[in-house]
Formats: C-alpha cells, sequence, structure tokens
C-alpha cells in the first residue's frame, strides 16, 4: 500500500474528535467542538474541531489541519511517526520502514566514507599503538561499552595512513580534501580521539578530534562544513536522544559531548550538546520538535553563565519554557557528575530555575547595590521581566522579593509595575489586532468555489467543464492538485487532501486560509454559476487592463483602434 492509502485507511479509522478530545478538553456546540488551543496562548476556546470534516482550525492563530498534523504538532513528531503512532492505535500496520538518509541519496557517497573512517578509527584504539589513548580514555572513566556506544576511535600518528587507505579504496585526493578528511593529501586528524558526529537522522556526517597528550594544539578539531555536515543544523547526539526526550518531554542542552557522554552513562539520556557555539533558529526548531521543555545545563564558568542566558533568551522568543541549572564551583555537568554522583546531579537538575528567576538572580549578582545607578538600572530590568510574567501570584511574590532585595517601597514599585503593564498590554493588543485581510469578491469566489470541491467531489467536474481561467499560479497548482487526486482516488475529503498536499508548503497555506474562513458547505448549483461569473469578470478585467496598457504603449493610431474594438467587443461579451 502506498502511504497515502494508508494514510487515508489510518485516518478513516480514527476520529478527530476523540484524538484531539483525548489530549484536551473539548465541548460540543453545534456541529463543532470548541477547546482551548494549544498551539498559542489563551484562555478562550478558539480550536475548532469538526467531526463531520475531521480537521481542526484556530480562530485565533490559524493552526489548521488533520489528525496526523494535530499530532505531528501537538507530540512533536514526523508525519511518518505521527502516521505510525496513530496506524497502531486504530491496529493498522505502516508498512516500509522511514526514510533513512543513509541509504540512496545523492549524499551516500559521504556516509558510507564518513562510516568507514568510523571504523577505522575504532579499530585503530583497541590496537598496540592505541594503549595511551585508552589510557587516556580510562583516566577519564569512559568504559569500552560507551567506548563502542559513541563510537570512538584514534586516529594515527603517522602523516597519511588515511588519506592513502582512502585513496587505495577508489576516492580521490580532491574529494578527500573536500570532505574535511585530509588537507593538501595529508591526513588532517593525526593522533587524536575521533568523535563521530551524525546527522539528525543518524547518518555520520563528520568527526571531531580530542588531543589526548599534553601538546600545544587545538583541543578539539571539527570536520569542516560541508553539504552534509552543518554545524548550524545539528546538534550533538541529537539522533540518539529523540526518543527519551519525548518519554519524558524534556531536553537538557548540555555545552560539549563530554557532558552528554557522561550524563548517557549514569542513565539521563534525553541530552543534546551545543558543540561550542550559540543556538541557530534551525536548532531551536529541531529542539521544538522534540519538546517544548528544555532544561539549560551549561558550564558553571562564567562564559557558560552567559551563553545560558543568550541561549534562553533565544528559546524564550520561540515559546519554549526554559530552566536552567546552575553548575557549582566553575565545573561542567561531566567533572560535577564525577566528583559528586548521580543522585547530586539529579538533584541539580530537579531544582532547576526558571529562566525569568535565573535572569534576575544574575541581574542580582552583578550589580553594585552601592551605585544608585546600578540599583535604579536593576530595579528597572527586573520590573521589565516581571512585566512580561502572566500569573498574577508570581508576579506578586517577584515584586516582594524585589522590595526586599532592593530596599525600596513596595507601593512605589507595584505603582511602576502598573504603568509597566498597562504599556505592554497596548503592545500586545496592537499586535493581536493584526488588519484583517479584506477579501475581494473574486477572491472570495476562487476560495469558495476550491472550498465546494474538496467537500463535493461532483463539483470537481462542474469547474472542468467550465475551463476557467486562474491567474494566480498558486491557485493553478492547487487546482491540479485537486483534478489529479480526484481522479486518482475517485473521491475527494478534506482531511485526506490534507495529508495529500502535506508536503507542499505553499499549497497548504492557501488550503488554511480557505478552512479558516468557515465558508459555506451545500452549495447549490445556481451559486456555483454565479462563482464562475465572477471569475469570468475577473479574467475579462485583468486582460481589459492588459489591452489597455498595451494602447498606451502602441504608437500607431490604427492599432490602437484595433486594440479598443477588441476591448469593446470584450466587454459586450462578442469575445
Ligand atoms: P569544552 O571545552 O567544554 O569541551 O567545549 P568538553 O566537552 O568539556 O571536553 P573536555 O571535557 O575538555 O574533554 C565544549 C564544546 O566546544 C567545542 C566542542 O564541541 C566541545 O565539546 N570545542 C571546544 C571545539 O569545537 N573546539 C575546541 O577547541 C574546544
Ligand atoms: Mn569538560
Amino acid at each position: 500500500m502506498e502511504n497515502q492509502d494508508t494514510a487515508s485507511l489510518v485516518r478513516s479509522k480514527t476520529d478527530i474528535v476523540d484524538v484531539i478530545g483525548k489530549r484536551i478538553p473539548l465541548i460540543a456546540r453545534g456541529k463543532n467542538y470548541f477547546g482551548i488551543c494549544p498551539f498559542h496562548d489563551d484562555d478562550n476556546p478558539s480550536l475548532c474541531v469538526s467531526r463531520e470534516k475531521q480537521i481542526y482550525t484556530c480562530f485565533s492563530c490559524h493552526a489548521t489541519g488533520n489528525v496526523f498534523t494535530f499530532i505531528m504538532n501537538y507530540e512533536h513528531k514526523d508525519f511518518y511517526d505521527a502516521l505510525k503512532y496513530l496506524a497502531d492505535e486504530v491496529g493498522v500496520e505502516v508498512k516500509g520502514r522511514k526514510k533513512k538518509t543513509t541509504t540512496n541519496t545523492k549524499y551516500a557517497k559521504y556516509y558510507s566514507c564518513y562510516e568507514f573512517c568510523e571504523g577505522y578509527f575504532q579499530n585503530n584504539l583497541h590496537t598496540k599503538v592505541g594503549k595511551l589513548a585508552r589510557d587516556y580514555l580510562k583516566s577519564r572513566n569512559l568504559d569500552d561499552k560507551v567506548i563502542k556506544e559513541f563510537k570512538i576511535g584514534l586516529s594515527l600518528e603517522n602523516d597519511n595512513d588515511l588519506t592513502n587507505l582512502l585513496t587505495k579504496k577508489g576516492y580521490t585526493l580532491a574529494d578527500l580534501n573536500s570532505w574535511g578528511l585530509s588537507v593538501n593529501n595529508y591526513d588532517i586528524y593525526k593522533d587524536r580521539i575521533m568523535f563521530p558526529l551524525f546527522d539528525i537522522t543518524g547518518s555520520p556526517v563528520g568527526f571531531s578530534g580530542r588531543i589526548y597528550k599534553d601538546i600545544d594544539q587545538n583541543k578539539y578539531l571539527n570536520t569542516r562544513e560541508t553539504v552534509v555536515f552543518k554545524k548550524g543544523l545539528l546538534l550533538y547526539n541529537y539522533h540518539k536522544a529523540q526518543e527519551e526526550c519525548r518519554k519524558t518531554h524534556s531536553i537538557i542542552i548540555m555545552e560539549g559531548f563530554m557532558d552528554v557522554i557522561r550524563a548517557w552513562t549514569i542513565g539521563i539520556k534525553n541530552t543534546v550538546a551545543l558543540m561550542g557555539t550559540a543556538l541557530t533558529t534551525d536548532q531551536i526548531k529541531l529542539i521544538k520538535r522534540l519538546s517544548n521543555q528544555v532544561i539549560l545545563c551549561l558550564d558553571g564558568d562564567s562564559p557558560g553563565q552567559k551563553a545560558a542566558l543568550l541561549n534562553g533568551e533565544l528559546m524564550l522568543k520561540e515559546k519554549i519554557e526554559v530552566k536552567v541549572v546552575s553548575i557549582p564551583d566553575n565545573d561542567d555537568p561531566d567533572s560535577y557528575i564525577l566528583k559528586h554522583g548521580k543522585e547530586s546531579f539529579e538533584r541539580l537538575l530537579e531544582n532547576a530555575l526558571l529562566f525569568s528567576d535565573y535572569k534576575m538572580n544574575n541581574l542580582k549578582r552583578n550589580t553594585n547595590f552601592k551605585s544608585i545607578e546600578e540599583k535604579t538600572e536593576y530595579i528597572n530590568e527586573v520590573l521589565k521581566e516581571i512585566s512580561l510574567l502572566d500569573d498574577e501570584i508570581r508576579i506578586e511574590i517577584m515584586l516582594k522579593k524585589l522590595a526586599k532585595d532592593a530596599e525600596i517601597g513596595y507601593n512605589t514599585l507595584e505603582k511602576r509595575f502598573m504603568k509597566l503593564k498597562t504599556v505592554n498590554k497596548e503592545q500586545v493588543i496592537k499586535m493581536q489586532n493584526k488588519p484583517i485581510i479584506r477579501k475581494n469578491k473574486y477572491q472570495k469566489a476562487i476560495e469558495q468555489l476550491i472550498y465546494s470541491m474538496i467537500t463535493n467531489g461532483e463539483n470537481i467536474q462542474l469547474v472542468e467543464k467550465e475551463r476557467l481561467i486562474f491567474p494566480d499560479e498558486k491557485i493553478r497548482l492547487l487546482i491540479n492538485e485537486i483534478n489529479y487526486y480526484y481522479r486518482k482516488y475517485g473521491n475527494i475529503n478534506i482531511a485526506d487532501f490534507y495529508t495529500y498536499v502535506s508536503d507542499k508548503k505553499e499549497l497548504v497555506e492557501i488550503l488554511n486560509t480557505i478552512l479558516a474562513c468557515d465558508y459555506q458547505d451545500e452549495i447549490k448549483e445556481k451559486e456555483l454559476q454565479e462563482y464562475f461569473d465572477v471569475i469570468r469578470e475577473n479574467s475579462m478585467n485583468l486582460e481589459i487592463k492588459r489591452l489597455q496598457k498595451k494602447i498606451e504603449e502602441e504608437a500607431d493610431p490604427i492599432e490602437q483602434a484595433k486594440i479598443s474594438e477588441r476591448i469593446r467587443k470584450l466587454r459586450i461579451g462578442e469575445l
């Protein structure tokens, strides 16, 4: 069975009202069900779920989709996993496996080469020359099991051992240089402990090599960026952490891979590492795919704290719930766990501070309260933070704390706070009152027409006969897809068509705007005729406009007259 068929079967066996209702309380009102939308911050029930159409739409944030998109967004799964999950619930078998990038893609040659190197490095570690490296790993408390689990290896001291081996296998020097395995035709990694790096699906995309002797070189040497290795697009250990993140509904972010590996050895497996950079927007998206709750567990030193502030802020903007663990005494998670053990580290995690608290503690620590200027700035900064909060009890507690810390009257603070809060509110209201896009009657006619097509296949045939002209290319594409779908499956419904176009982003966008409009369901042929007329009228107007422009550009009066005549005939319907 094809994916679309399986998806349709699974969808027809599930009821979107049950699936969503299991997760959010829904109240029946008329034909539809309403609940509080989980995709934006709200207290009003603006999410509308239709049993009849098997779709949901939020009237505030316009989140729209079918049962698959709901599970994808709510449970942070990709399409395949959402399909598999729902299929399991209704007892449908999903054939085929998740597409893995390792096989049969244009990047396969990279993956197979890095995979080969991985085995080669791992092998080196267990030979005679690997003794010192093995001792080093032992001294860092990494046993054979974890060495194997993270595929840790060793590059050799020789100048071009690996380069030779790979050229013998048929790789060209040019490739090896550009793939970051060689430089100037020699091995780039010499005598380093090798940590393979993987992309988010677990395909090998490069290495990071660590020195292990007392030498004056960069601690870690990373593979250069290639088409398969973009530092900003991956997080160390992402592919292995996925399952645990979904289970625990949280993801722990650390700074280095030694930290992640150490946490793994004590059974904390929902961790990823930043690899020494600030989070990119792509990485934040990857994080959100796994969980909305992040625990930042960066190094205890001052760069670590700075990184926590910076990254926390970035994630907060994306509506991620951020907590921060402060590791004492300049330790990193790795050294802390080694010194104090599992239980102690787990306690640190449990006591993680909400990001706003962390930020305020940090402000306090860095303020000289003897300086009036610094103190005033501190109070203003903290008030600004508090004014962003929603929880009234928390607000009062924090205001009281601030009054105490800054030794200032509570009433004075409250007054200032109320002022700030009103400013914020006005901003929020401004943001919510997004200009309503007024649709002209032509747009409305097209949208209603498309809506009538995806709710009733017979209309598709009626529309086809009309040979209408749709000036907008995306609309043409969408209508083509509708026609194709109907011809192929012999019927159509919104929920399944939704899955069908789901990977064509611009079409989904149009579909979403149409579904958010709540167009009339049953339309009569007479109304359909009216839409046809409006659409024709619009095409005619566009054509007239085009001709009028042509007249302006035409120098020859005879030609001008010809075009005018054409326009006249168009107007009276003779053309
Ligand atoms: P750390 O110095 O905290 O590394 O750098 P670590 O993981 O604790 O390693 P150990 O304990 O010293 O062995 C954090 C991350 O920054 C990147 C690496 O990804 C590292 O894991 N980094 C660091 C580099 O890329 N190059 C460097 O020279 C240093
Ligand atoms: Mn470390």
